[in-house]
């Protein structure tokens, strides 16, 4: 993958890649209304259209659409009637992220190697079809009621999954804005979980721990979290996990919590190779940011050294830069995207830096504060 730069870090040789994970295959969200969430993807985000699944393709449960951007897959999933296991995770959560598929050679052995090493099931291996040829999806439960999919594709043809038709829209197309890939993807777990799930990364899924950050890396005046980075072996999947620390007040991580009512995806973060544009294309199309205070930018060359990028554009869009031994990254987060104050995504241009942004946490956590402030959960 482009981003990651070329030896990895030694540490990542802690990995045993043994299902092996080759990339993420999609993400899946379940939504109270998918055809107007994969609407605003397309309009706000610039995902395409691709495919769908529902009434006219003999699904009466529920609807899916699909949305994707180079190698982004998003799924948007509603219930098509009452009482369904996806209805009841909407009204427990709200809006969240469901599923982290997996691209793997062999889902049957990915799913039999996570069960042999203490995995909880969430679906044994199923062997999809159609005339295009097949699909194997396995599944296993992470933090919360989030699951991982195994997507074994090798032998299928067809479009996206068996189950969908193409799903297209000739008459509104907004250009993509240059969102590449999945970066990372964090989670939020209760105060105690976060070593369990760190210990559930290793011996499940063979990742090593990359990185790790304790409430003095992580602190502002009034709030505290920890936060561990776990990774597979080639880099291509990277999961931090997040539990909250004391604090003056409520943490981000609690805030969270109390909204998702329980664990769940904290932020998804998505790479492009120019974030002044992409961010640029997004704000003109609505998506909004957290504000950066100017002060930010008043010390950050003496911070972070030369850049390739001018400082003013970084400061107009409230971009946030980062230098590790590596090389740098650049950094935004939107505010959160749905009505609860649970999910948010980041965008991330990374140029040689493999590391998440920590001489960054102290600006990011309290922008996120004002927000908390705003909505009386602080
Ligand atoms: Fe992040």
């Amino acid at each position: 993958m482009s981003s990651i730069v070329s030896p990895l870090p030694k540490v990542y040789e802690q990995a045993s890649d043994f299902m092996p994970l080759l990339g993420t295959d999609y993400l899946e969200f379940y939504v109270s209304n998918s055809k107007q969430a994969a609407h605003f993807y397309k309009s706000a985000m610039g995902f395409q259209a691709y495919a769908y699944s529902g009434l006219e393709t003999g699904n009466r449960e529920m609807e899916s659409y699909v949305v994707v951007q180079d190698k982004i897959r998003f799924i948007f999933t509603s219930p098509l009637k009452s009482g369904t296991d996806v209805g009841r995770h909407i009204e427990k959560h709200g809006d969240g992220v469901k599923v982290t598929a997996l691209w793997v050679p062999d889902a049957t052995k990915a799913y039999n190697e996570a069960m042999s090493r203490g995995a909880r099931s969430y679906m044994e291996p199923v062997k999809e079809e159609d005339d295009k040829g097949y699909v194997v999806r396995s599944g296993i439960y992470t933090y919360g009621e989030v699951v991982h999919i195994f997507v074994e594709r090798d032998n299928y043809n067809g479009h996206f999954l068996p189950g969908f038709q193409k799903w297209e829209t000739p008459n509104y197309n907004p250009d993509p804005v240059g969102l590449k890939f999945v970066d990372h993807m964090v989670g939020n777990v209760e105060l105690g979980n976060m070593d369990k799930m760190v210990k559930f990364y290793q011996e499940v899924m063979g990742f090593a721990q990359i990185l790790s950050f304790d409430d003095k890396d992580i602190s502002t005046d009034y709030t505290a979290l920890m936060s561990k980075v776990m990774s597979n072996g080639n880099g291509r999947i990277k999961f931090p996990i997040n539990e909250p620390a004391e604090g003056k007040k409520k943490s981000q991580v609690d805030e969270y919590l109390e909204f998702y009512e329980g664990e769940g995806v904290q932020h998804v973060a998505m790479a492009t190779d120019n974030i002044i544009e992409t961010v640029t294309s997004l704000r003109d199309r609505g998506v909004e940011f957290l504000n950066i205070p100017t002060t930010y930018y008043d010390q950050l060359e003496a911070r972070v050294g030369k850049i390739d990028e001018d400082i003013e554009p970084l400061k107009e869009l409230g971009i946030l830069v980062d230098r590790d031994e590596e090389g740098y990254l650049l950094q935004i987060f939107t505010k959160t995207v749905q009505a609860r104050p649970t999910m948010f995504f980041e965008i991330i241009q990374r140029k040689g830096a493999t590391s998440f942004g920590k001489g960054n946490f102290k600006a990011l956590f309290e922008a996120i504060e004002r927000e908390q402030e705003l909505r009386g959960t602080l």
